[in-house]
């Protein structure tokens, strides 16, 4: 009796001490075209030390689906819904178009304000900015330092004839020139040496500009990887490199600060990498902008030294892009609002728990007419998954030096062979056939039809595609030379 009754007590006192607790810090840091095979916890050939301390400290999420493209898998980040429900499944935000999130999706950071913290966006939006209602700080951010768009220059904040560069509302002059890896990580540290950890929590959603095309980077990152002979790919290591050091500067501040007593960190890439572009997804088939493994299994961990109750292990559960709104609302304190396609992971993610998650939707597009869905062990791809159809092997490096891995090697054989068969179906065991070698559609007619069914059910929600023609109205010549709201 005295034993339960001081058990009793015990959890009460520590429920009251759970719920006034001050909600954990979030920094959700997005990497961009980061690839499957381009992190050191994967990849010996990368250097990412400060990454790899984390993801092997933390969490590897080895089931961590994203979208094959950039604004379809922020529109995911910011709302919980798959862009086939909000108009943005069709290839990506261009500057000159008014494409956008519709303003009646409630983003993350506004429910997270809601709960009291205070959110702040460093890097890239690409979300739409034709009207001021679609920009960051109309959309839940208390501040915004970054760009727009893509792919601008990474010094001159150049896309096309428009500068693309703003603090808050304004164009933002005084780190033209400078590296936007640098901007971004002193810009997160400004904000982290702003916040009072012990008063205030915060959400910082860090979206870095690398590794994106151009491939540009300072020489000494690239140095690091002076043996591999591929230019491209020796200048995408090296941003990948410059990207760990700067969650290398920012996780030093983090702590030095006291953030990492209640803090949450997430990590993953918005796509997976463009192999014609540096990047590298072996063993994994195709690459970004396809609906192949390669272009939806993202690299990603989560690393917490306080809210995580099992660490150092690789976690295998199903998850997509989406469930992330639901999963750090929760760990916030608040629910997310019935109906979304989002589900929370915490249990799974802090506790590896079964993911509630048995099914999810790679991409319809209608305007490309293809799509695929994951049901258990099974993908269906319907219509041409994209371009880039193959294994591709890592670039060779330079004699005396250890080589590509052999996978690279022995794939490279394969990697042209077949390409765009475009049947109306392909289906696959991912859990047996991860790397999409075997189209069991015609070993399996049965699961090929009730998989085309599921997919027929999923199509009945979809909203059309927003994709409209470049308005010449967006020029940035009206607006002295920057990419600015106010022609939609
Ligand atoms: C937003 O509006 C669109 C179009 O009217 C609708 O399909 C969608 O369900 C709405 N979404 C939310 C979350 O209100
Ligand atoms: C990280 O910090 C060091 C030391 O202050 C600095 O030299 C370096 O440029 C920073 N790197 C990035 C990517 O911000
Ligand atoms: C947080 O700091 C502000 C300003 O320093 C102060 O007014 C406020 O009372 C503090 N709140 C808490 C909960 O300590
Ligand atoms: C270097 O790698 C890229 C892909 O990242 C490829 O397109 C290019 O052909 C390679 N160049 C050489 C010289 O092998
Ligand atoms: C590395 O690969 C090249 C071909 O690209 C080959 O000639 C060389 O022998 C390999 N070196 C090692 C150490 O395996
Ligand atoms: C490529 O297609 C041909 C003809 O359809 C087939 O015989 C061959 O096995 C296929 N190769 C691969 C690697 O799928
Ligand atoms: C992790 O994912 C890779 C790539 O899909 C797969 O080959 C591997 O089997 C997975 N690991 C586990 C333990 O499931
Ligand atoms: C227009 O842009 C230039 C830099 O290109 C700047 O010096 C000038 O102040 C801007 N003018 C206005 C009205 O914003």
């Amino acid at each position: 009796m005295a034993v339960v009754l001081h058990l009793l007590t015990f959890t009460s006192i520590l429920l009251m001490y759970v719920s006034s607790a001050r909600p954990p810090h979030i920094v959700l840091i997005v990497a961009d075209d980061l690839g499957w095979n381009d992190v050191g916890w994967r990849n010996p050939q990368m250097y990412t030390p400060n990454l790899d301390k984390l993801a092997t400290a933390g969490v590897i999420l080895n089931s961590s689906y994203v979208q094959p493209l950039c604004t379809p898998t922020r529109n995911c980040l910011m709302t919980g819904y798959y862009p086939y429900h909000t108009g943005l499944q069709h290839s990506v935000i261009v500057p000159d178009a008014a494409g956008f999130l519709p303003a009646n999706f409630t983003t993350l950071p506004q429910k997270l304000k809601e709960l009291g913290y205070v959110t702040h966006i460093v890097g890239k939006w690409h979300l739409g900015f034709c009207n001021w209602k679609y920009t960051p700080t109309y959309r839940g951010f208390d501040s915004f330092m970054g760009y727009y768009n893509a792919a601008e220059d990474y010094y001159t904040h150049y896309v096309g004839p428009g500068y693309d560069f703003r603090f808050n509302t304004d164009v933002y002059r005084p780190t033209e020139g400078e590296y936007s890896a640098n901007i971004f990580a002193n810009r997160a540290i400004d904000i982290l040496n702003s916040v009072d950890p012990e008063n205030e929590s915060l959400f910082l959603y860090l979206p870095f500009q690398t590794v994106h095309e151009p491939l540009e980077v300072p020489e000494k990152y690239e140095n690091i990887y002076s043996h591999i002979h591929n230019t491209s790919r020796r200048l995408y290591c090296g941003m990948v490199s410059a990207l760990d050091e700067a969650v290398g500067n920012i996780t030093a501040v983090l702590r030095e600060r006291g953030f990492m007593d209640n803090l949450l960190l997430v990590f993953t890439t918005d796509n997976g990498g463009p192999t014609f572009a540096g990047a590298n997804n072996l063993p994994l088939r195709g690459a970004k902008s396809t609906l192949w493994e390669g272009g939806t299994k993202g690299s990603a961990f989560v690393y917490s030294d306080t809210l995580l109750k099992k660490t150092k292990y690789l976690n295998t559960e199903m998850m997509h892009a989406v469930d992330w709104f639901p999963t750090l609302l929760h760990v916030a304190g608040g629910t997310a609002d019935a109906g979304m396609d989002g589900m929370d992971m915490w249990p799974t993610i802090s506790n590896n728990a079964p993911s509630p998650r048995k099914e999810f939707v790679y991409n319809i597009d209608e305007i490309l007419h293809n799509a695929a869905i994951r049901v258990g062990d099974y993908k269906l791809i319907e219509g041409n998954p994209g371009h880039w159809n193959g294994w591709y092997p890592l670039p060779s490096v330079k004699e005396g030096l250890p080589n590509a891995t052999a996978d690279g090697a022995a794939e490279s054989k394969n990697c042209m062979v077949n390409i765009s068969a475009d049947p109306n179906y392909q289906l696959f065991d991912i859990r047996n056939d991860p790397t999409e070698h075997f189209d069991i559609s015609k070993k399996y007619p049965k699961v090929l039809q009730q998989m085309t069914q599921r997919l027929a059910e999923y199509k009945k929600s979809l909203v059309p595609a927003n994709y409209p023609p470049p308005d010449p109205k967006s020029n940035p010549k009206y607006y002295n030379g920057t990419w600015s709201p106010g022609w939609c």
